[in-house]
Formats: C-alpha cells, structure tokens, sequence
C-alpha cells in the first residue's frame, strides 16, 4: 500500500454534513430488529462496523429494507431471530459482538460468533461474566492468559435472570449488553455505573416504552414481555467524527467550520467541554432539546483558537474515550502541560492507542509522556509551538490514523506520510473526500 501523504495546512473553511452516529445506528438496528413491528431508521451509518451490525441481523431472518441510509427493519420481536448458518462473523465490529452477546444469550438457539484480526483480540470476560452471573452460557474458543477472546459459542434456551451489577469497567458495549440480556430476564436487572458512559441504549429502550428508569447512577430495568417499536428513529451526525474537524478547525489560523446535525448527546459531550476549557471558539446551536430522554442534536460552529493546557479527569474519560486521540494532538498545540488521567481503557481499542499515539506525536516533535500509578495511566503533554511532519504509523486504527492527518495538517514543515489511511472505512468512509473539500 503506498503510504498516505500530508502538507501542512493554511485553514480550513467550510460548511459540512458528516456521517451519522455508529454508536446510536448499531443500538437501533438492534432494537429495530427485536422489536415488534416496523421500525424506520433514518440517517443510518453506512460505516463498516454498522453494516456488520445490519448483516448480522439479516443473518439471523430480520427483513431490512435499506435505500441508502434510510432503513425499515421488520422487528421479529423479542424471541423471533434464527439463524440462517451456525456462525456469524462481525467483522472488526466490538460494539456489535459485544451487544450481540446480550441478545442471543436470551434466544433458544446456539450460534458462534466470529470475529476479524484486529477484534479476535479484544477482550470478552468484560460481556461474559455478567452474562453468565445472569445464566448465560457463553463459552470462547480462545482463552489465553486469563482472559477471553472470540470466537464465542453462544448456546440457547437458557433461562437468563436478572442481576444487579456494579460495571468495574467504565463501558457503554457491557452496559448495553447487560440491559439487552435484560430483555430476557426474570426480574428486574440493576446496572451501577459509577463514572457514567453513553447511554444510547437507555434512550432507544425508554422510547419503545420499556420501563427503565436512571437514579445516582444506577439503572433499573423491567423486562417488557413485547418490545414495542419505537417507529422512527433520526440518527445524528457522529460526534466522534466530528471531532477531528473541530480540532482541525481551532488549530489552522484563520478557519471557520459548520457542522450540521451532530449528536448533542451530554454523555458524548467530552471533548467539546474540554476544548472549550482550553479556550476554543466552539458554538452549539440545538435543533431538537435534550428532553423526554430523546437524542439531542444540532448544529456546530468552530474557528481557529489559541488553546491553554488543562487537566483532566478521570471521570471525564468515558464522555470523550474515542476523542483521546485527537485531544491529544489539540493538547500538542496548548500552551502548558495537559494531563489527562487514567486513559489505560485505550489500551483496548482497535489498537493500542496510548503506544499509536505517543509514537506518531513524539516522531513529529511532540512532548508526550506516560505516567504510571499502580493499575492508572496518565498521559501527560507539553504544548510545543509546532510539529513537523514526520513518516507515521496507523497501526490499522481508524482513530488514530484521522488523528495523525489533522496533525499532519496543523504542522509547520514537512510531509508527514502515513502507512494506511484506509482503515478510515471502519468508522468513517468518506473522511478524506470531506477534508479534501476544506482544506486549503
Ligand atoms: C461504544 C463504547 C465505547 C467506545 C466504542 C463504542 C459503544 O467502547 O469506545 O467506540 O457504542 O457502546 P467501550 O464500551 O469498550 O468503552
């Protein structure tokens, strides 16, 4: 593959639409699909890992009709999947194996689901454990070093019960999971967060009518018997792809954004609040409130700015986990020292992110260090006035490479080339055709 080449930037300008939310178009195409009745979603993410989403569940005899990004799933309710082979493979797709977990441990079938390179080696025990406190019984076919990876046997008919369970990990996928097995489950199943994570699947069930209710933190959630379809669903603009615009936008002199249609949900607000703490020039503008628990959206504006080191906090981590990437090249460009506390989740992602981005930034002249507090890692970041391109590493992430072409952009000299951009499709197929109509 010939690697992709960057020149610094002078600004970009522009007024843009961006794809829609993959947290929200997974959750809906999972709902849509064990729902009963006709469910139709528009502005669905034609991203891959949607698209393995949408092809599991016409895997499992859900009828979906999609005409671009609009699609009507014929829900099958809550009992109504069956497979069509004994396998379904996700792709590199976490939030849909993880997810997936939650619903097929309450079916009356068995099926194994199979994963791609980069999710073959992605955690599991984070899903199963609860799953199987809750009488799932899910098996992996890779266990190694205490832990477990796909593929996954899923065997049917058990019958699941609810539990209530606080999530050691700060993660919307075993949340989610959790809640959706809950569907199946005698009882009421309680869920403790105690840093909070998206809560797009709280909002999707809440608006088909299940009765699930949120206090300090915690989630209660009653089994429904028939999931209701919620009708229509509108999907937003994603904000993690707009993130990289937005970071674009403040570090290029001399530039003014527009984003339409973004996700405003407060759970994925992170880095807009962070960034405004530097000192961004960031407007939301709301077209729809955030109000009887629907998804928020609206409009963004954004231009150049000089931006000041802060720190943050842990608990500000799950609000911006996908953005750290990209905050991290805007805190290369603060003055003074960004700390950010306890990323080490990073570590987990499609890559290692944390190693990804310390080595691209620091080849291009950033000061970007680790620090170690027994189980905690801190990234801590010396703004440096600029950044030379530099020959850069992907590592096959789609955030990480996204990152490293706005760094790119930001910096003063040189081409920086990066090895695989392609890996953008994951999350975000068009990400360089949209930049390209810009930049200048
Ligand atoms: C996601 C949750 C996050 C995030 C991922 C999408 C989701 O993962 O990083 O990109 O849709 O629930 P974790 O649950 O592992 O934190």
């Amino acid at each position: 593959m010939k690697p992709f080449q960057i020149h610094p930037a002078s600004f970009v300008k522009g007024e843009i639409t961006l794809p829609s939310d993959k947290s929200i178009s997974h959750r809906a195409v999972f709902i849509g699909s064990i729902a009963k009745g006709k469910t139709i979603l528009e502005n669905f993410s034609l991203s891959k890992d949607c698209l393995y989403t949408l092809g599991a569940f016409k895997k499992l005899r859900v009828k979906i009709k999609k005409e671009g990004r609009r699609l009507t799933i014929y829900g099958k309710g809550l009992k109504g999947l069956k497979p069509i082979e004994s396998s379904i493979f996700v792709g590199d797709s976490g939030t849909t194996i993880r997810l997936l977990c939650g619903v097929l441990a309450g079916q009356n079938f068995d099926v194994t689901l199979k994963a791609g390179p980069s999710l073959s080696k992605r955690p599991m025990r984070r899903v199963l454990e609860p799953l199987r406190m809750m009488g799932a019984n899910i098996e992996s076919l890779e266990v190694r070093d205490n832990e477990e990876y796909p593929p996954l046997v899923i065997k049917g008919g058990c019958r699941l019960k609810a539990i209530e369970y606080n999530l050691p990990v700060a993660s919307a996928q075993v949340k989610s999971s959790i809640l959706l097995a809950g569907l199946f489950a005698e009882g009421v199943t309680v869920v403790q967060e105690s840093i909070k994570t998206r809560d797009h699947t709280e909002r999707l069930l809440y608006q088909c009518g299940v009765d699930i209710k949120i206090k300090n933190q915690k989630i209660f959630l009653r089994p429904p018997g028939i999931l209701r379809s919620p009708e229509y669903i509108l999907i937003p603009g994603d904000i993690s792809s707009a993130s990289f615009f937005l970071v674009a936008a403040i570090l290029l002199k001399n530039s003014y954004l527009k984003i339409n249609n973004i996700g405003f949900n407060p759970t994925r607000l992170g880095l807009v609040r962070v960034l405004k703490r530097m000192g961004a020039n960031i407007d939301l503008r709301y077209k729809i409130l955030d109000k009887n628990f629907q998804e928020p959206l609206g409009d963004i504006t954004v231009s150049s700015s000089s931006l000041k080191a802060v720190y943050v906090k842990k608990e500000e981590i799950p609000s911006l986990i996908d953005e750290l990437p990209i905050l991290m090249v805007a805190a290369s460009f603060a003055k003074g020292k960004t700390i950010i506390e306890s990323v080490q989740e990073l570590r987990f992602k499609e890559t290692d992110r944390i190693r990804s981005m310390m080595e691209g930034l620091s080849y291009m002249g950033a000061k970007i260090s680790l620090q170690r507090k027994r189980q905690r890692e801190d990234i801590v970041i010396e703004g440096v006035d600029s950044l030379k391109g530099a020959k850069l590493h992907s590592f096959g992430d789609h955030r990480t490479a996204m990152a490293l072409v706005v760094a790119g952009l930001a910096a003063k000299k040189g081409e920086s080339l990066i090895d695989d951009v392609s890996c953008v499709s994951k999350s975000f197929p068009n990400f360089l055709g949209i930049l390209k109509r810009i930049v200048h």
